[in-house]
C-alpha cells in the first residue's frame, strides 16, 4: 500500500517541507491539505489543528506530528487513545526562541524600556550599569527551549537559575524541581522567563501569588502560552512595582480585544505571537528522522506523554 504523508497547516510553507520529502522520501506521496487523496493511505499527518473524525476518516494513520512546538490545541479526548502524538522540536524553532527570549532579557537587563520611557519624555538620564553576571535570570520549563534558551544566557554571563517538575540538569544553571523549590527559584530571579507548556497545572500558573515572591521590580518574559497569565494579577503586579516592566509574545486571547489594557499599558512591551516559529525545511527534516524512527521500531524524538500533557 502506498503511504501518504498528509500536511494540514499553512500551505506556503507545506510546499517547502514537499521539496525535503521529494528529495529525501520519494516513496511517500506527500500531500497538502485539502487535497487528502484516497484517506485510507494517509499513515502521517502533521497538523496544527487535525480534522475531526480523524479516527474515522483516516482509518490507517499511525503517527500525529504537531507542526508548532506546543500541543495544546490538540483535544486529545478527540483522538484514538493509541495514536502516537509528536511536539515539534526541530533546530529551527529552537534558535528562534533563543533569539527571542536573549533579546527580551538583554532589553530588560539594559534598561531598554525604561530609555525608551525617558526618551519620549525627552529625558536625558543614564542609569547604573550593571553585567550580566549581576542580574539574575529565572527560566520556568526545562524542555529543549529551556534548555537552549539558558545555555546562550549562560554564554551571556548571566547568574541563571531554572524550574521544572521534573529534575534536571543544565550546565551552568542552579536547577530547582517541583512545587517544594518554587519559592526559593523566585526570591532568586530578577528576570523571569516563562516557557512552560500548557497544561492543567500551569494555567494560571502566573498569578499574585508567584509574582509575590519574587525580587521587588522584577522583569518578565512570557513566550510560554496566554492562559498561564492572569492578566489583572499582572497589571496589579506592574502597578504596585513588584513587576518593572513586562514583555508578553503570547496572551489570552490572541489577538487581544482592542480595549485590552496590554496594549497600551507603557511597562507592557507586546509581540503578536512570533517569538518563534517552526522552519519548514529543517522541520521536514526532522519529521523523516522520525518517521525512519517509527519505521524502525525506535521511540521517536518529541514523542507526547498524554498524561502529562506534553
Ligand atoms: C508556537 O507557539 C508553537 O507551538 O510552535
Amino acid at each position: 500500500m502506498k503511504t501518504t504523508f498528509l500536511y494540514k497547516s499553512d500551505p506556503a510553507r507545506g510546499r517547502l517541507w514537499a521539496e525535503v520529502f521529494r528529495r529525501r522520501a520519494p516513496h511517500i506521496d506527500f500531500r497538502i491539505w485539502p487535497d487528502i487523496g484516497d484517506p485510507s493511505q494517509v499513515r502521517f499527518l502533521a497538523a496544527w489543528e487535525p480534522p475531526d473524525d480523524l479516527a474515522t476518516r483516516f482509518p490507517n494513520l499511525k503517527v500525529l506530528f504537531s507542526s508548532g512546538a506546543g500541543v495544546d490545541q490538540f483535544d486529545f479526548t478527540a483522538l484514538p487513545a493509541e495514536l502516537p502524538v509528536v511536539r515539534m522540536v526541530e533546530p529551527g524553532i529552537v534558535r528562534g526562541m533563543v533569539e527571542y527570549v536573549t533579546h527580551a532579557v538583554l532589553g530588560l537587563h539594559r534598561d531598554m524600556p525604561q530609555y525608551r520611557r525617558q526618551q519620549q519624555e525627552g529625558l536625558w538620564k543614564p542609569l547604573p550599569v550593571r553585567t550580566a553576571r549581576e542580574r539574575r535570570v529565572g527560566v520556568l520549563g526545562l524542555g529543549s527551549l529551556g534548555q537552549a534558551v539558558l545555555e546562550q544566557l549562560v554564554a551571556l554571563g548571566f547568574d541563571c537559575a531554572g524550574w521544572s517538575r521534573s529534575r534536571h540538569e543544565v550546565a551552568g544553571v542552579q536547577c530547582h524541581a517541583g512545587v517544594g523549590e518554587l519559592p526559593t527559584f523566585l526570591a532568586r530571579t530578577d528576570i523571569l522567563v516563562c516557557l512552560l507548556p500548557l497544561t492543567e497545572s500551569t494555567r494560571g500558573f502566573l498569578d499574585a501569588r508567584l509574582f509575590s515572591q519574587l525580587p521587588e521590580g522584577a522583569g518578565l518574559v512570557h513566550v510560554g502560552r496566554g492562559p498561564q497569565l492572569v492578566d489583572a494579577d499582572l497589571l496589579a503586579a506592574l502597578e504596585s512595582g513588584r513587576i518593572g516592566d513586562a514583555v508578553l509574545d503570547v496572551t489570552d486571547p490572541e489577538p487581544l480585544p482592542r480595549e485590552h489594557a496590554f496594549w497600551r499599558h507603557p511597562r507592557v512591551q507586546l509581540t503578536p505571537h512570533i517569538a518563534s516559529m517552526t522552519q519548514p525545511l529543517s522541520a521536514a527534516e526532522v519529521v523523516l528522522d522520525n518517521i525512519e524512527r517509527f519505521e524502525a521500531g525506535e521511540p521517536m524524538l518529541g514523542l507526547v506523554d498524554r498524561a502529562r500533557g506534553y
